[in-house]
């Protein structure tokens, strides 16, 4: 069978060498794809949001599934229109997708089916958000209604704090129509998780969970980024609290979104905060988190085509095992100085070999090759995962790996996983 994926990062890369593993897979193809990408597979140069032409090159190649990694497309309706020329697609419809692509509309169907989440209140004038503002306690979390490229929700500590924020979103318009509307919702503290799950609509089941890095330096400290490193699995996630999650999120939303008369399939990425009552939901997901894939993939023995397959086909079934490496696997990113504001690319890379191997897998970003030089092409340039028996041995990998990685500016987190490896440390 031959595919096709769309996307352009280390999650797609992620995808695509999974993919490749399968025995039904000719051929891989990739639009746009990058420079390390197209050391597995064929890259056409096709935008995702291109969706005509995304059909047509299906059409033409006769591709047996597409699947699509970034949100994008999807909420633009690419799975409508795939469906509609009758080429099979893997991911949720545009109705599903606004899950993601819109807040307001992702926690009043929470708030409607009883999926625990924090408590909100919706604004469409500034005025009233900033007057609501003053009676509430703080902190509390702005988030403009849709899609900010991981930038629109902040915290805010004080009343000062909410005033710009609403106003850069609603005034300002700091994220166009996306700040129309905004969401304004209590702070919950714990600590966050992502779980991704495979849904045809009807049965939905989890992957391994996993926990991103989002924040750019080591101790969580300064901004938000796509994520700079992930790890896989978490400890905070046990058989209860995996009960938990499914009995009261992952069931409720898809029992939900059935009777909305919404058929999801595709993935499902619940971001939660464990907190002290139990998980609650922060945000949804029409599709695959990145970095996380980029650690959970690799522990994934069953093959992704099939899955893949029986979840567009409508027959993943309730009783379906997924089959799971033993152990651990940890993805630290390498970013260019200055991510995620403005940074350089075109930036040498040295060092940059085939370390692709059982203990190790390096997924590109931003890459480029220009004759035999790679070069950075990105904000995030690499990711770097490492997989053994446990979480130590897991990052060890992947940090002596990044040690022979070398370009100029080459920033990452040190302290991937840390907190886990503490509480193991203490636990003992
Ligand atoms: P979101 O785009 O909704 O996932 O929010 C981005 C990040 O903001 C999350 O990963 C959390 O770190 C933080 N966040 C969002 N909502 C909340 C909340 N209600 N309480 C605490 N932190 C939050
Ligand atoms: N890692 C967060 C995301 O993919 O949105």
């Amino acid at each position: 069978m031959k595919l096709l994926v769309i996307g352009s990062g280390g999650r797609e890369h992620a995808l695509v060498w999974k993919l490749k593993k399968s025995k039904k897979v000719d051929k891989i193809f990739c639009a746009p794809g990058n420079s390390g990408i197209g050391q597995i597979a064929k890259c056409i140069n096709i935008k995702p949001d291109n969706i005509t032409e995304l059909g047509d090159f299906a059409h033409r190649n006769k591709i047996g599934l597409t699947i699509v990694g970034p949100e994008g497309p999807l909420t633009k309706g690419i799975v409508d229109e795939f469906q509609r020329r009758r080429l099979k697609i893997f991911g949720p419809n545009r109705k599903a997708a606004k899950i993601e692509g819109s807040k307001v509309v992702s926690k009043e169907f929470m708030k409607k089916y009883h999926i625990p989440t924090a408590a909100f209140r919706v604004f469409n004038v500034a005025a009233e958000a900033i007057g609501f503002c003053r009676s509430v306690e703080f902190p509390v979390v702005i988030k403009a209604d849709g899609l900010a490229a991981g930038k629109g929700a902040v915290v805010v500590r004080n009343f000062e704090q909410a005033t710009k924020t609403i106003e850069n979103m609603m005034i300002k318009h700091l994220f166009g129509h996306a700040g129309d509307k905004i969401v304004i919702e209590s702070f919950l503290k714990g600590e966050e998780v992502s779980i991704m799950a495979i849904t045809d609509g009807k049965s939905i089941i989890p992957f391994l969970s996993s926990q991103d890095h989002k924040q750019v330096y080591d101790g969580d400290r300064g901004p938000n980024t796509g994520g700079m490193g992930a790890y896989c699995p978490t400890s905070l996630v046990d058989e209860y609290l995996s009960e938990q999650i499914r009995d009261y999120i992952l069931l409720p939303t898809i029992a939900g979104l059935q009777k909305e008369g919404i058929t999801y399939k595709g993935i499902l990425y619940a971001g939660l905060m464990i907190t002290e009552s139990g998980p609650k939901v922060l945000e949804f997901n029409c599709r695959f988190g990145d970095p996380e894939t980029q650690a959970v993939l690799p522990l994934l023995k069953t093959d992704l085509l099939d899955l893949m397959l029986a979840a567009v086909n409508q027959k993943l079934g309730s009783g379906r095992r997924l089959d799971w490496l033993q152990g651990s696997a940890a993805c630290v990113i390498m970013a260019s100085k200055g991510y995620p504001t403005k940074y350089r690319t075109g930036v040498k890379i040295s060092g940059l070999k085939n370390f692709s191997n059982d203990t190790c897998h390096i997924f590109h970003a931003g890459t480029v090759l220009k004759g035999n030089q790679w070069l950075t092409n990105g904000g995030r340039v690499l990711g770097v995962t490492g997989i053994d028996k446990d979480l130590r041995q897991a990052l060890n990998h992947a940090y002596r790996a990044i040690n022979k990685i070398r370009f100029e500016g080459a920033m990452y987190r040190r302290d991937i996983g840390a907190k886990a490896l503490k509480k193991t440390v203490n636990q003992v």
